[in-house]
């Protein structure tokens, strides 16, 4: 089921408690994702304060550690009650499979866990010159994709533009979650590969998070619609 996950990049929990209050009259309660900005300001608990409202959560802390660490960190992460959270495909193949034995909780539950592939502020030069990665980017995302699925994993983070690529490369049961979406009217910002909610319906996304095309809207509830529209629905030119 393809759904809409939106970015409340905020840096404290009156802030996104009261975004959040603006959605309260929708038929669909927003999926949010939680960053590390507003979890390093507000704490775990406004983790379980937007859950008992009732919303899903994804998780974004993005770990990238040595194996040991990251296996320790999920297994507390695994006590909030979120439903995706994530690391750096970077981290190798064994550092993934640490943060799934991490955060597996006891019966065998656990939320869905994906792999950040490459920023989607990082442009194929930028890879180049700074990482010294010096291979076409679409190769580095099917190659840390599949190696996100080697490790167990769920899905990977990725540009919308590169989700046919993980999926051809990993199939299609295997999770396509893509920032860097921006209406077809709108300004970039710091996102460089970047698409519209329509075409990544197209492209094969399974979820797609929009943080400012929403939070910094004039209405943010009807640019949710607008991508709901759009990206669930399917609907043009809305
Ligand atoms: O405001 P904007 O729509 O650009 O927000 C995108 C969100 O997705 C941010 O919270 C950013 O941290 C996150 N993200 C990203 N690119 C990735 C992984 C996560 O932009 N590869």
């Amino acid at each position: 089921m393809k759904d809409v996950i939106i970015a409340c990049d905020f840096s404290s929990a009156a802030q996104v408690l009261e975004f959040l209050d603006r959605f309260s009259q929708c038929e669909r309660k927003p999926f949010v994702k939680i960053g590390m900005e507003l979890f390093y300001a507000a704490g775990p608990q406004i983790v379980r304060d937007i859950k008992s409202r009732g919303h899903r959560i994804f998780l974004d802390l993005k770990l990238h550690d040595i194996p040991n660490t990251v296996r320790k960190t999920m297994k507390v992460l695994s006590n909030l009650d979120v439903d995706m959270t994530n690391v750096h495909a970077a981290g190798t193949v064994e550092m993934m499979k640490a943060a799934l034995e991490g955060l597996t909780r006891e019966d065998g539950t656990r939320p869905l866990l994906i792999a950040v592939t490459q920023l989607t502020s990082t442009s194929e030069e930028r890879m180049k010159e700074d990482l010294l990665i010096d291979k076409p980017i679409a190769e580095v995302i099917a190659h840390y994709a599949a190696n996100a699925r080697k490790a167990g994993l769920d899905g990977v983070v990725c540009s919308p533009l590169e989700a046919s690529i993980v999926k051809k490369s990993c199939g299609d049961g295997f999770m396509a979650v893509t920032p860097g979406i921006r209406f077809a009217d709108a300004a970039a910002d710091d996102q460089v590969r970047i698409t519209t909610p329509l075409r990544a319906r197209e492209i094969g996304s399974d979820f797609i998070v929009v943080g400012r095309p929403i939070t910094a809207a004039a209405d943010p509830v009807a640019a949710y619609q607008r991508c709901i529209d759009e990206f669930v629905y399917g609907k043009e030119n809305c």
